[in-house]
């Protein structure tokens, strides 16, 4: 049987190429261009990837035309609403939901493994109190390499799944510590008597010996529904195929460094606002426009080509339909209106952007839709996180599929280094 193929022809030279086409389970299928360079001389010239798949995979699927988004096959609408963070944790990292049994020990293993040497207390501890927990992030996470590095053998499946766990299990600790550093506020240990988000918003707001604060009701605790809140945007980041950040992880991973390196690179890939900084960047641009008579002017801000100024929580690199993601958030914002008291005035300016964009000529011509960060800011404030948090949060919802990623990598024999060419246009 005849392989299917791409012919292209060098109108230069006449000459003319095969190359293999490849094709997916779902979506588009690719051409195998590796031969390209070898065949024709030439490299391909692809800037941002646009055209460019850099690996197979079999761990999230997006599609961008329909608006549609699938971890291991399950739609994400369904992971959000019906299934746990730590479910989806399971899922990503061995290719199934977990049986019960599996996710109570699962869960376990998370807890215990939650706490941080006492030696990263003091090298946080080392950061002036201004400093972006982001910045800690990235540098706590990196800093894991010194307390793990002499334990590790990547070659062993068993390592690599301690490695994940200690990773997904460490960061919201790290995350929490680093926003208290920011306020010069004392640490607070995790709580392995609390479920895994439910500790964070406890390392968030407890007061020194573990004292919550006292609430109308008497109760003094963490409201449930604010954790199934914060446990669905977890969900909601915990993977998105070859993103930016993903793609870092899996370009320093494959030059042999140390998994906890190759983490805390793609913290700092997600940090810029064009990637996961824009849910920080939506807050403040509402907060910017100040009030719902100063939209349209800001609207028109947006659409001047010679003014750089672009709406945050908008576009989508794949999207080119609703951000899946978007919607479930959308719902759960309209659920926690009445019972978080959202910031209405903050409200009231986004959904004025929203309702203008999306029926103005210039976003519909450009597919320029809400992603997911236009409405995570927005019921981020309303569980009292303050701005600097955004990311952080973001970053332990997408620490999982980093190591899901970095670990398919790992795994696939066909790997390489990565090393794209360039065209060169110097003296
Ligand atoms: N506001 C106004 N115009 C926009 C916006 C926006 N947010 N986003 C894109 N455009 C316009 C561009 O100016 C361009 O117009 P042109 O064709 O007239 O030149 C067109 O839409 C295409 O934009 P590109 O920048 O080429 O699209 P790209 O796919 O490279 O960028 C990106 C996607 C980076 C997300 C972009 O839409 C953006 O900057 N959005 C705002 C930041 C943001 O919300 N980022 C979060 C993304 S989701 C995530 O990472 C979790």
């Amino acid at each position: 049987m005849n392989k299917d193929t791409l012919t292209m022809i060098n109108n230069r030279t006449n000459e003319q190429y095969e190359f293999d086409i490849l094709d997916a389970t779902r979506g588009p299928s690719v051409v195998d261009i590796s031969s390209f360079y070898k065949q024709t001389g030439m490299f391909t010239y692809d800037v941002g990837y646009t055209s460019t798949a850099s690996c197979r995979s079999d761990i999230t699927f997006i599609d961008g035309e329909k608006g549609e988004l699938f971890y291991r096959g399950i739609p994400i609408e369904a992971l959000a609403t019906k299934h746990s963070f730590l479910e989806t944790c399971y899922l990503l990292l061995n290719g199934h939901l977990p049986k019960r049994a599996e996710l109570i020990n699962f869960d376990l293993e998370l807890r215990h493994r939650s706490f941080i040497d006492e030696n990263l207390h003091r090298l946080i501890d080392a950061f002036p109190d201004s400093a972006h927990p982001m910045s800690i992030l990235a540098s706590g996470v990196s800093a894991l390499s010194s307390f793990y590095y002499e334990h590790l053998n990547v070659a062993d499946e068993q390592e690599y799944q301690d490695m994940a766990r200690r990773i997904v299990a460490k960061i919201p600790t790290l995350a929490a510590f680093a926003h208290r550093k920011s306020l010069g506020i004392p640490f607070i240990y995790p709580d392995i008597d609390r479920s895994f988000t439910e500790n964070f918003l406890y390392m968030l707001r407890a007061y020194p010996g573990g004292k919550m604060r006292r609430t109308v009701d008497g109760t003094g605790d963490i409201m449930p529904i604010e954790v199934e809140a914060l446990d669905a945007i977890f969900t909601l980041h915990a993977d998105h195929e070859q993103n930016a950040s993903t793609t870092t992880v899996r370009n320093v991973a494959s030059t042999g460094a140390h998994p906890y390196v190759a983490i805390s690179a793609g913290i700092s890939a997600l940090w810029g606002r064009a990637h996961g900084g824009a849910n920080e960047s939506v807050i403040a641009q509402l907060e910017m426009i100040g009030d719902v008579n100063n939209v349209d002017k800001f609207i028109a801000k947006a659409k001047d080509p010679n003014d750089e100024f672009r709406l945050m929580g908008f576009g989508h690199r794949v999207y080119k339909n609703f951000d899946p993601r978007a919607k479930v958030l959308k719902q759960l914002q309209d659920q926690l209106k009445d019972e978080l008291n959202l910031d209405s005035k903050l409200m009231e300016i986004a959904h004025k952007i929203e309702e203008i964009a999306l029926n103005d000529e210039y976003f519909i011509k450009r597919n320029l839709y809400p992603n997911i960060d236009f409405y995570s800011g927005v019921i981020l404030t309303a569980l009292g996180i303050k701005r600097p948090m955004f990311t952080p949060i973001f970053v332990i919802g997408r620490s999982v599929g980093w190591v899901t990623q970095l670990m398919e990598f790992r795994n696939d024999k066909k790997s390489k280094i990565a090393r794209p060419r360039q065209l060169y246009i110097g003296e």
